[in-house]
């Protein structure tokens, strides 16, 4: 089968299209045929080298971690889905970052507790538009903000791919939604529900009255946005960069004094919010917002696309 991979860390160009054997599931892992996957920040972050200290030094690697398609096979241990259906899945695990095959191939592999239905009525190219973004949003808005009708919420990077599923929940969950986002993609933060868009560029955390959750998918000067929460506030991080984990750390030791709560969490969704995105993406409450698509053999395009900024929404692959 072909499977997009690497053989050194390094810019888009390193990725290319290789034969690589059918791998054969674990007693409790799930392969898919794949109809398509998107590019995540993880993928270039690990692809890049910058993560090397986790990833290792073992190549070549797969990138990819979500996936639509048909379940093909699955392991002796697997119950909760069967041969033939269509599925859609996101990597649960932190290992898997940097494996040796992701979910940019003709056929993939994941772990059954991380593979659920897809939303029906929705195309291939939607799930996997939506799959790792409504996920992430039923994580940040339900569990870990635990937003409620009628909060003002924030949104940092609100026309991103996770940005704009988090806008769409967080508005038909009753929130009132301000999104933070590059002023180019005020149109698209306002058809997503955002009752008021600012400018990234030109504004400052003063400028925005108090709100009741952030959610940030940027990662830079959270201890600043950190002063707009209201008393009860709560501020999720979604950036797992080195900045973003410190403040997160420093905001819980002073929250213990009282104020505004401050979280992140990477990856490993849980099943329950893969399958209740998937009900928000059968719903409509979350549409899927598609930027571009690549074929495999398209990979480095699509990367450098990612890379580049300004995207609306979601840049896939197809086999
Ligand atoms: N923790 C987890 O489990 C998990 C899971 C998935 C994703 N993530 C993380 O979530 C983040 C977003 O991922 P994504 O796929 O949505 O990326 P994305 O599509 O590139 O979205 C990021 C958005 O932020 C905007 N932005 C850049 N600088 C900004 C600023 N200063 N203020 C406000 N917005 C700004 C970008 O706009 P322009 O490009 O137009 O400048 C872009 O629209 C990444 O850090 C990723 O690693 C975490």
């Amino acid at each position: 089968m072909r499977a997009v991979r690497y053989a050194q860390y390094g810019g888009p160009e390193v990725l290319s299209v290789e034969q690589v054997p059918i791998p054969l599931p674990g007693p409790t892992q799930v392969r898919i045929r794949v109809a398509a996957t998107s590019v995540n920040a993880a993928d270039v972050h690990v692809r890049s080298g910058s993560m090397r200290l986790l990833t290792g030094r073992k190549f070549p690697k797969g990138t990819g971690i979500d996936a639509v398609g048909e379940v093909e096979a699955t392991g002796a241990d697997v119950s909760s889905v069967s041969v033939g259906q269509r599925v859609w899945a996101v990597t649960g695990d932190g290992r898997a970052f940097g494996a040796r095959l992701g979910s940019a191939a003709e056929s993939a592999l994941f772990e059954q507790a991380h593979v659920t239905a897809a939303p029906a009525d929705v195309t291939d190219l939607g799930a996997a538009a939506t799959v790792m973004p409504a996920t992430m949003a039923v994580r940040t808005l339900r569990e870990a903000a635990r937003l409620l009708a009628g909060e003002r919420v924030l949104v940092r990077g609100a026309t991103g791919a996770v940005g704009s599923a988090v806008v769409q929940l967080a508005n038909a969950l009753g929130a009132h939604v301000i999104a933070l986002t590059n002023a180019a993609n005020t149109d698209l933060a306002q058809s997503l529900g955002a009752s008021e868009v600012f400018d990234y560029a030109t504004t400052r955390p003063a400028d925005i009255r108090l709100v009741d959750v952030i959610v940030d998918t940027v990662g830079t000067g959270l201890m600043n946005w950190r002063r707009r929460l209201a008393p009860g506030g709560r501020m999720v991080t979604l950036a797992a960069t080195p900045g973003a984990l410190a403040s997160v750390a420093a905001g819980r030791v002073i929250s213990l004094a009282g104020g505004p709560r401050m979280s992140t969490f990477i990856a490993q969704p849980p099943n329950h919010c893969i399958a209740e995105a998937a009900r928000h993406v059968e719903e409509k409450f979350i549409r899927p917002v598609i930027d571009s698509v690549y074929p495999f053999e398209q990979a480095t395009a699509a990367h450098r696309a990612f890379e580049s900024g300004g995207l609306r929404g979601r840049v896939l692959l197809t086999p």
